[in-house]
């Protein structure tokens, strides 16, 4: 235990370093500074989000790093190791090379992962730091540092599937957004979420990979959903995401779409209706059939019965037969 928290410590340490050599390597690279401009970046949000650059070589890292060997640096992921694989060639180099870079911090500021981007066409897009004991993808949100305050003062928070998404709202007037880095939406992201915030609304992409993700964080939000928390979605026209749709068509035009942005009831009885022919009793039992793991995920809560009885009237039952059929817990008798 005391162990893995000395190599914690010393991991951060080392990001923090790369981090600041990153950003450094960013103000002599006048390719990288044409991409940010070219995405419609200010050095001013640049700054902000601690964005940098990785230069193109294998083992740029040596100038910052005493000891490029160290053992860190690999479990870090900053560097890759092949000495222990056969046939020669190169055996350490820096995993990210020629890159625009984000640093990934958590909600203490400290930097614990980075995601790079490739400036010209390429794979993969995005190049991503990988789990080490300090960076676990699934619990953690890109920007929610940044937007801690912000969330605050607007009073809900936007949560975008990328990095890209949440620089660009930022500088267009929306600093209350965060990324899930491209991994589904997990409880843990929505836990902490609604640590921050009662007010949650999701804007992912257009596209169907991002109506997916909705779908994954409706399912992820039902465990939490509550009479005191309101949750939304908000879907963009399908070659949108908020980056390019705000870029397009402005941040008038974007608030527009968080005004009109979806309740999660709705998005509900969308979801589980889908595309069942509710003038049939097969139908409408399918609907109920789609329901049932939904209304069962969620807790007691006035939200539920609200749902209950959407879907009762829907389907041509009462909510009282739903409630018996589904077996839904009851609320404690106090
Ligand atoms: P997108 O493909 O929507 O990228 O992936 P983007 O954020 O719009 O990026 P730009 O505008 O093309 O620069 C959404 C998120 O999925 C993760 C990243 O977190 C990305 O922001 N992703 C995507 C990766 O980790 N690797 C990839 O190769 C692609
Ligand atoms: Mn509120
Ligand atoms: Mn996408
Ligand atoms: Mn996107
Ligand atoms: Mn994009």
């Amino acid at each position: 235990r005391a162990e893995v928290q000395a190599k914690s410590l010393a991991l951060s340490e080392v990001m923090t370093k790369a981090g600041e050599y990153y950003k450094q390597q960013l103000r002599t690279a006048p390719q990288a500074i044409a991409y940010l401009k070219k995405r419609g970046l200010t050095g001013e949000v640049a700054a902000r989000f601690g964005l940098g650059f990785a230069p193109d070589a294998w083992d740029g890292l040596r100038s910052v790093f005493n000891d490029y060997g160290d053992a860190s640096l690999v479990e870090a992921g900053l560097v890759i190791d092949k000495s222990e694989e056969e046939g020669g060639g190169r055996k350490r180099y820096d995993r990210f090379r020629d890159r625009v870079m984000f640093p990934i911090r958590n909600t203490k500021g400290q930097v614990i992962g980075f995601g790079g981007r490739i400036m010209e066409q390429g794979e993969p897009k995005y190049l991503n730091s990988p789990e080490t004991p300090l960076f676990q993808k699934s619990f953690e949100l890109y920007g929610l540092f940044e937007a801690r305050q912000p969330i605050r003062e607007a009073g809900y928070v936007l949560v975008t599937e990328g990095y890209m998404d949440v620089v660009a709202l930022a500088q267009m007037g929306f600093p209350q957004a965060v990324a899930t880095l491209g991994t589904a939406c997990t409880p843990t992201h929505v836990q902490k979420l609604l640590r921050q915030t009662d007010h949650v609304i999701f804007s992912f992409d257009g596209d169907s990979a991002g109506r997916r993700a909705a779908r994954r964080a409706l399912d992820a939000c039902l465990p939490h959903a509550n009479d005191d928390k309101i949750i939304k979605f908000l879907f963009l026209p399908t070659e949108h995401d908020p980056d390019s749709f705000i870029r397009e068509f402005g941040a008038e035009a974007f608030e527009q779409e968080v005004h009109d942005a979806m309740p999660l009831s709705q998005f509900f009885m969308r979801e589980t209706i889908g595309d069942n022919d509710l003038t049939t009793a097969e139908g409408r039992a399918r609907t109920q059939f789609d329901a049932k793991p939904l209304l069962q995920a969620m807790q007691p809560s006035g939200l539920r019965l609200q749902l209950v009885r959407n879907l009762a009237q829907v389907t041509q039952t009462s909510p009282a037969e739903i409630e018996t059929m589904f077996e839904l817990s009851q609320p404690v008798a106090r």
